[in-house]
């Protein structure tokens, strides 16, 4: 048995874009038969300057979602990363063997301080220590991540072999593992793009908490093509984007949706394709109402998860400290 371990940001409502590109996977990944550890990363978040009142949210907001979505408190170990206070004493820990190069040369580092000259936060340039030690804590087998976080994972790696050589065998090297860009969404406004919360547009995507109205609007606005065939084509990335996510709500396959539209036009496809949508979303949306209007079984929940994880944790810190030599 593998310990698999990811997080996300709370990073506000999302759309189907994220739905079905992030939390679907690891709803999945509860059949494996493996132990699943799944954190909202509130102390990342804070990396860049957040409104408390809409931190806070947020993070709830985060933890109805996954709930919602199918993660069961059973078979995932649910937590927020701030209740467990051993992943920033050993990112502490972990700094002091860390060298600035290994951070600078971090692409996701790079991107996010472009233009900032120096007064990007400290905590900005240290994420990924922090992440290295959301990771090494658990003896985590397994990290599966999108593709941007892979660097993050082989500096994780890196460390647990620095620090396994310096004190001797402690923690566990992690393997990163990738997510297949199977459900990758189009923007609706400009499908040779991703779908994106920081588009400039809400036409650009769907929330997961958008009403019937909201969703029937932006797919009839959604940008296609002057062929009119409901056909599934990489060169016709508009079309191709709305039966994508037609089979992603639907669960058909696109030749049973190319066939069920064969001879009619985008104006009829478009109305199933909202209502579809509409239909995936509203019990979605009822369960996650449920959780934020009745917070105190979701708060059980994360007080549950925070107490089995610092349980895992602070055993493992007692370890480091006596490995480094601060333990009496
Ligand atoms: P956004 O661009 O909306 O800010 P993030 O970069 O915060 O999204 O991504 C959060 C997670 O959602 C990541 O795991 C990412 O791979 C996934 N994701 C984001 N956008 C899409 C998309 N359009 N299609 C599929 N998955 C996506
Ligand atoms: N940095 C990750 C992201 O932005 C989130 C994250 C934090 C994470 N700690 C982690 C992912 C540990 C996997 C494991 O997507």
């Amino acid at each position: 048995m593998s310990r698999i371990l990811t997080a996300l940001q709370p990073s506000g409502i999302l759309h189907i874009g994220n739905y079905f590109g992030a939390i679907e996977p690891m709803v999945g990944l509860q059949t494996t038969g493996n132990e699943n550890l799944l954190f909202v990363v509130d102390y990342h978040a804070i990396t860049v300057t957040q409104d408390p009142a809409r931190l806070r949210q947020n993070i709830l907001f985060a933890a109805a979602t996954y709930l919602a979505a199918g993660i069961d408190p059973k078979q995932t170990l649910l937590f927020q990363q701030s209740r467990v206070s051993e992943h920033t004493e050993l990112a502490w820990i972990l700094n002091c063997m860390v060298r600035m190069g290994e951070l600078e040369r971090m692409t996701q580092f790079k991107d996010k301080a472009k233009g900032k000259g120096e007064s990007v936060s400290v905590g900005l340039f240290d994420y990924p220590v922090l992440m290295a030690a959301d990771i090494l804590l658990y003896d985590t087998d397994v990290v599966p991540v999108g593709h941007d976080q892979k660097q993050h994972v082989e500096l994780a790696r890196d460390i647990a072999e620095r620090f396994n050589k310096q004190f001797g065998k402690t923690f566990i090297v992690p393997k990163p593992e990738i997510r297949k860009q199977g459900a990758r969404i189009a923007a609706l406004d400009e499908p040779e793009k991703k779908m994106s919360k920081s588009a400039a547009s809400e036409k650009n995507y769907i929330s997961i908490m958008d009403d019937e109205k909201t969703v029937l609007k932006k797919i009839k606005a959604a940008v296609t093509d002057s062929q009119g065939t409901v056909r599934f084509n990489e060169s016709r990335p508009g079309i191709t984007n709305l039966i994508t996510i037609m089979s992603l709500v639907t669960g058909k396959t696109v030749k049973e949706i190319e066939n069920s539209y064969a001879g009619r036009g985008y104006g009829d496809f478009k109305i199933d394709l909202a209502a579809q949508t509409t239909a995936f979303l509203s019990p979605l949306q009822e369960k996650i109402r449920g959780y934020l209007d009745h917070p105190d079984a979701l708060l059980k929940i994360l007080d549950d998860g925070a107490s089995r994880a610092k349980t895992i944790a602070s055993k493992k810190m007692e370890e480091v400290r006596e490995k480094i030599g601060v333990k009496l």
